[in-house]
């Protein structure tokens, strides 16, 4: 198979880990992490995500990584390529394309709530959370999920800001970006987490979380979890293994996973604790919803010193953090079109982009006009967001592990992996059954066919 045309790399080993780490720490981590853990019982859904995120995204994610340094190509040609060195297949090629869906059905939704947190940049730059009560929060929330125009608007911004960086390569550009924003989202967090340790209620956030109450766990908490170890890590899609094709030999792709897996961890818990905290001191629901950091955050801010300031910067960097990882949702489907279709950059990430502009449209209508279209009971919202999150990435991911174990010759893979013996058999146990057998049991799950748990 020919060559493909020269593809751009990272600098260096901190470049792929700022770079994965941007793409790993999102919406996923500040937005969807608390809401999912307040309405899944707390602990329950806290303890089976770290389970989760250790025992199958751990190994997953040097999988993906293996896979797309080695065949240094998108992720579909990428699949073909490695399945015609192993002889097997073609058909592996599926696995790109569904990845390449998920990709564009995730950011259809995701750029609608990045919108949702543009908005709030400018209310929070505005001063509108000064001395605001839970009520006035509830209340300034839901007027702006309920206007389709205002929604629109920033999902249009934000669709486009994230097609202009994509049209313009994966270039240094997107490192620098990285490795400003990382750190002052993370310094911002640890001020708000300051603030919370002053005023909420730490403890009993702290309780939510971890004190263990197995009764909580049922089969629903438990998928949503693993979805979640899937989707907060950009698992299962080929995101990782489009940014693994653009990784240097040389660099150590066990050491980069464990980084980018620590990183996305602690700022997911760390804003989960201060979330919760300040929730809890103003009498908020935790199972408030995909509404919940919109609510509670602003009675923060709108009651410190600094407010505006902190509140403006807060949701700025959480558009960063959303900017960095919706690249990486786009950037499969984009490469794919460049190398397989010859395409440009630019004219490639017009139509991809174009696609989910059209699909966000239906995904913000689902929370006012079309509130009370179902589709298998759920809105279009909570359907794309459950088809994707607990359907599609953990499909794609069991399919990379069974690729990665069972077809690629071992001899490749412990080259590509470079763990030592040890190191090894562990990655290629967890991949092999581990990882797997949860996939598997939880779907089987899902469908009734095992007794619940
Ligand atoms: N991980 C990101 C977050 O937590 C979202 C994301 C980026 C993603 N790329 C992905 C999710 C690929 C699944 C697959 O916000």
């Amino acid at each position: 198979m020919k060559e493909p045309a020269i593809r751009g790399h990272w600098s260096g080993r901190w470049a792929f880990v700022v770079a994965t780490a941007g793409s790993a720490v999102g919406l996923g981590n500040i937005w969807k992490f608390p809401y999912m853990a307040g309405t899944n019982g707390g602990s329950a859904f806290v303890l089976v995500y770290l389970l989760c995120v250790i025992a199958i995204g751990l190994p997953l994610m040097m999988t993906e990584i293996m896979l797309g340094r080695r065949a240094q190509r998108n992720p579909v040609d990428g699949m073909a390529h490695l399945s015609a060195e192993s002889h097997a297949s073609r058909l592996w090629m599926g696995v790109g394309y569904l990845g390449i869906a998920a990709g564009i059905l995730i950011l259809s939704f995701y750029s609608v709530v990045a919108g949702w947190v543009l908005d709030y940049t400018v209310r929070a730059a505005t001063n509108d959370f000064a001395a605001i009560t839970a009520t006035q929060a509830q209340a300034q929330f839901s007027a702006m999920i309920g206007n389709p125009q205002e929604l629109l608007l920033w999902h249009t911004i934000f669709l486009f800001l994230t097609m202009l960086v994509v049209a313009r390569g994966v270039t240094a550009g997107l490192e620098r970006a990285n490795k400003i924003m990382m750190p002052t989202l993370v310094t911002i967090l640890l001020i708000l987490l300051g603030y919370s340790l002053a005023v909420g209620e730490v403890s009993r956030s702290l309780a939510f979380m971890f004190r263990a109450d197995f009764s909580k766990i049922t089969p629903a908490a438990i998928l949503s979890a693993m979805g979640h170890a899937f989707f907060t890590l950009s698992l299962g899609m080929g995101a990782v293994m489009v940014y693994g094709s653009y990784l240097q030999r040389h660099i150590s792709i066990a050491r980069a996973t464990f980084y980018v897996v620590v990183a996305d961890t602690a700022i997911a818990l760390v804003a989960g604790i201060t979330i919760f905290a300040i929730g809890f001191a103003n009498q908020l629901e935790p199972a408030a919803g995909p509404g919940l950091i919109f609510q509670t955050l602003p009675i923060a801010f709108g009651h410190m010193p600094g407010g505006r300031v902190f509140a403006t910067l807060f949701f700025v960097l959480v558009g960063f953090a959303a900017w960095t990882s919706s690249i990486s949702l786009v950037e499969p489907a984009v490469a794919w079109l460049i190398e397989r279709r010859k395409l440009s950059r630019a004219r490639a990430a017009l139509i991809i982009g174009g696609l989910i502009w059209v699909i966000g449209i239906a995904v913000l209508l689902s929370f006012n006009v079309w509130s009370e279209v179902k589709l298998l009971g759920f809105n279009i919202f909570d359907l794309l967001d459950k088809l994707t999150t607990n359907i599609m990435l953990p499909l794609g991911g069991l399919l990379m592990a069974i690729f990665a174990v069972w077809v690629m010759r071992a001899a490749h893979v412990k080259e590509e992996l470079g763990l030592n013996e040890r190191h090894y058999r562990y990655w290629r146990f967890a991949t092999r059954f581990i990882a797997p057998a949860a996939i598997i049991l939880v779907f089987l799950n899902l469908l009734g066919w095992l007794p619940g748990v």
